[in-house]
């Protein structure tokens, strides 16, 4: 198969054919599909959402997905994990993690999985999951759904294949993927790959209002691409597995789920090369709150306070005068897991490594370490342009909990709070 083809623009409502002549014209769900596929709608919202939050997808399979048998429980995944987690109270301590090392026996992107942190509850449609991976080796004839949420995925090293029902993705570093709750995918690789995974359980990620910035900007809606049908028809076994409540489930078909030979609507996968982001920053003075840098939005039920935001931190000028350029010193209301898909992050000097993590939590006192203090407050403030860096953060209402793995793996660094030692007194006039 050749180079995947790709729509442009988030959220649209797009129509994609792999055989000509797939798609009905003019209805749905017609007495007599073209060839006989399946007409089945996959809905990722209720209903009756309203026409701006609705989303939904009709799909014309070679059969319908609920030919399949019952599903069992899965054995593999032991370290997958999903809010809420029912374990010790949450350390309010800042944490910071190592990368996690490749695995060193032929393991999938399903079997690599490791889940760092959650909050809310999946039961309740609130809140997320950080999830990390490290795999090398393709998915084969295996396939995964995510009944739980929609999945953020963020590789940080090594390229993805993505599979999907609607289409396929290449993922690279620098991109993001967003797939759908329910779309069930496979990930192939040619190489060891590893990232991040934002499991989403809210409102499906959009892209954030602009308010006074205007009809432009940020992550703009053009950039955002959607895969066209393809499909594939074998007869052959495949083991579907879906995270359901938390739980991994795996039941196996005698044929290729990704039968889905044309579609329609506006619930589908998309990936996005975040270095198209355009970055807004001050032009005066000030460090602007970091959510200038927002990419996508789970909105919660209260204005403004994300269920989930999705912020990088990309290479950017900075102008700023008279200022302290880096992330200041501050306490948030809002929990931060972070992570570092190359480079270095300007508000850390060493120990936040790409691949590595950081969590601070509600109300930790966070911001630059000792050393990046010094170099900010010593700098010559000319115009200067931060190179080689894609930090990225994921924040949220819900304070995130450590899994009991983050908390007991070795990767976790027991010296992280060094990072603000060594800081000076102020002095006062006599
Ligand atoms: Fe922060």
């Amino acid at each position: 198969m050749g180079d995947p083809a790709y729509l442009t623009g988030f959220g649209n409502h797009f129509a994609s054919e792999a055989v000509a002549g797939a798609l009905p014209v003019g209805r749905n769900a017609p007495q007599h599909v073209p060839y006989g596929l399946y007409a089945e709608q996959l809905s990722g919202t209720a209903f009756t959402a309203p026409r701006s939050e609705n989303r939904r997808t009709w799909l014309y399979r070679l059969r319908p997905a609920a030919q399949h048998k019952p599903f069992q429980p899965y054995a593999g995944g032991a370290l997958i994990g999903s809010a809420p987690f029912m374990q010790a109270p949450v350390s309010p301590n800042r944490l910071r993690w190592d990368p996690l090392p490749m695995p060193d026996q032929p393991t999938d992107f399903i079997d690599g999985l490791t889940t760092c942190g959650g909050n809310g509850d999946m039961a309740s449609a609130s809140g997320c999951a950080i999830h990390l991976y490290a795999s090398n080796r393709s998915m084969e004839r295996r396939a995964f759904f995510n009944a739980d949420g929609e999945m953020l995925i963020l590789p940080q090293q090594g390229s993805l294949r993505i599979v999907t029902e609607l289409g396929v993705m290449e993922v690279a570093p620098l991109h993001l993927a967003l797939i759908p709750r329910g779309v069930r995918f496979r990930v192939e690789v040619e190489g060891p790959v590893r990232g991040y995974i934002c499991e989403n359980y809210g409102a499906p990620f959009r892209l954030p209002d602009l308010g006074p910035i205007g009809a432009n900007g940020l992550a703009n809606p053009r950039d955002f691409e959607t895969p066209e049908a393809w499909f594939e028809d074998r007869d052959e076994s495949t083991e579907i597995i879906q995270k359901f409540q938390g739980g991994l489930w795996a039941t196996t078909l005698d044929h290729s789920p990704f039968d889905g030979v044309a579609w329609h609507g506006n619930l589908a996968p998309c990936r996005y090369d975040l270095r198209r982001f355009n970055t807004i920053n001050t032009v005066s003075f000030d460090h602007p709150d970091p959510s200038i840098f927002t990419v996508l939005t789970s909105p919660s039920e209260t204005p403004g306070t994300a269920n989930v935001d999705f912020v990088i931190f990309p290479p950017r000028w900075m102008v700023a005068e008279d200022t302290f350029r880096p992330p200041w010193f501050h306490r948030n209301v809002m929990s931060e897991f972070m992570g570092l898909i190359e480079g270095a992050y300007d508000a850390k000097q060493g120990g936040f490594v790409p691949g590595g993590a950081s969590l601070h939590n509600c109300m930790n006192g966070h911001g630059p370490d000792k050393a990046s203090y010094d170099k900010a407050v010593s700098a010559d403030l000319k115009p200067q342009r931060i190179e080689n860096t894609m930090a990225f953060m994921v924040e949220s209402r819900h304070v995130i909990r450590p899994t009991r793995w983050a908390m007991e793996t070795p990767l976790l660094q027991s010296d992280y709070d060094e990072a603000w030692s060594g800081f000076t007194k102020a002095s006062l006039p006599e």
